[in-house]
């Protein structure tokens, strides 16, 4: 990616990754970017860096605008290695003494990473840092995304360097909002759901004390994706509506199957569901990634998990599936469980013990069918489906 402005002598001299499809678990099927951001006042200042392995790229991008050595500071809103892997190639190029401004926990963090004696500023919440004609604040974001995670604000020109919130796992052609329009939205939910949906208390909380400081943003710049310049508000409205867990009539089926007749029960379950006039998702786990089956959770009022019983056990995706869910804390579900078995069938048992963990209402013990369900069994299946969806109902009518 060559560099581009975003604003009167403000840079992206970030770098394109094309090629990653899996970030930490989560499926980049488009890729993604790690923006970094030079600013050209008296004092020259680089927010943040990208992966190590495209160090010289960065390096190649801000000489394309000034010579790196002319880099007065360092900002590192957060420490994950994909926005510090350079930082020792960059500050061993640009001068191991430069000063490099930080949270109290990123530079900690960041000394646990890389061991090394940088000039670190570690600053405090709402601390401000002049550059010459302009001034930056920074903000605590604690756990947006790690313990570490700052946002930096442009005072003068109300631009906001977010880290990671508001981004998007995405690589394209497009640079900002206003050249992908609302196309972007979808990637900026699967993002929020696989990275931030855990931190939704943090988050409202965050976006209450913008309010009171009556913060502005022109711009918006997110360390992965494209830039939010036309219309800032409309990533932060829908982070409120994301952060309050709101649901859809719409119920998430996610199974696998042996020897498919798990699967006839989902898509059996699906059809009872929908014949109350709820949206019914069936979800193979081994033909949708857990990362999209994640986005279309967070706002399902309904959550129905399959599994033969497999050795006693669960079948080992439900029970990655479940792990990656317990971790993300969606909350006011409805849960239900269903599945086939040869014997012994203690699988149903098992989802409905990480369900109840993850404080999901159980409508009843699930439902299990012995090998191949015949008619009654499917007829079992649709009415279960109904039994689902009538809770649906019932839960969206209550709230
Ligand atoms: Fe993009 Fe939490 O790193």
């Amino acid at each position: 990616m060559k560099p581009y402005k975003i604003a009167e002598g403000i840079y992206n001299v970030g770098v394109v990754d094309w090629n990653i499809r899996d970030f930490h678990g989560y499926s980049t099927y488009n890729g993604t970017t790690y923006n970094a951001f030079l600013i050209m006042d008296d004092k020259i200042t680089l927010v943040d860096t990208v992966k190590k392995e495209f160090a010289d790229q960065l390096l190649s991008n801000i000489s394309e605008i000034i010579d790196p050595k002319k880099i007065d500071y360092i900002i590192s809103n957060h420490t994950e290695m994909d926005h510090t892997g350079s930082l020792p190639s960059v500050m061993h190029y640009i001068g191991e003494d430069k000063p490099l401004y930080i949270s109290k926990m990123g530079k900690k963090n960041l000394s646990l990473h890389f061991r090394q004696n940088w000039n670190y500023h570690p600053v405090e919440n709402g601390e401000k840092l002049s550059l010459g004609k302009r001034t930056l604040t920074f903000f605590e974001t604690r756990m947006l995304h790690w313990p570490d995670s700052m946002f930096t604000y442009l005072n003068e020109e109300k631009i906001l360097f977010s880290s990671d919130a508001f981004g998007q796992h995405y690589a394209g052609p497009e640079k900002f909002d206003d050249e992908i329009g609302d196309a972007i939205f979808p990637h900026a939910k699967t993002y929020f759901a696989n990275i931030l949906l855990l931190y939704t208390k943090k988050i409202q909380k965050l976006l209450k004390t913008v309010n009171k400081l009556g913060l502005e943003f022109n711009i918006i710049c997110p360390d992965h994706g494209i830039i939010w310049r036309k219309n800032p508000e409309k990533i932060i409205n829908a982070y409120v509506k994301w952060s309050s867990h709101e649901a859809e009539k719409k119920a998430v089926i996610v199974y696998d199957t042996m020897w498919h007749s798990t699967q006839f029960m989902a898509e059996k379950i699906a059809e009872g569901i929908e014949h109350e006039g709820v949206k019914a998702k069936p979800m193979h786990l081994r033909s949708c990634h857990r990362s999209d089956i994640i986005t279309e959770v967070m706002d399902a009022k309904a959550v129905v998990v399959g599994s033969p019983t497999l050795n006693n056990n669960l079948f080992p995706t439900v029970a990655d599936f479940l792990t990656y869910m317990k971790g993300l804390k969606p909350q006011n579900k409805i849960g239900a469980s269903f599945g086939s078995y040869g014997w012994s069938g203690e699988s149903i048992k098992l989802v409905n013990a990480e369900l109840e963990a993850m404080k999901f209402e159980l409508i009843d013990n699930g439902l299990k069918i012995q090998y191949v369900p015949d008619s009654d069994g499917l007829e079992a299946c649709m009415e279960y489906g109904k039994k689902i969806g009538r809770a649906v109902l019932q839960q969206m009518t209550a709230g």
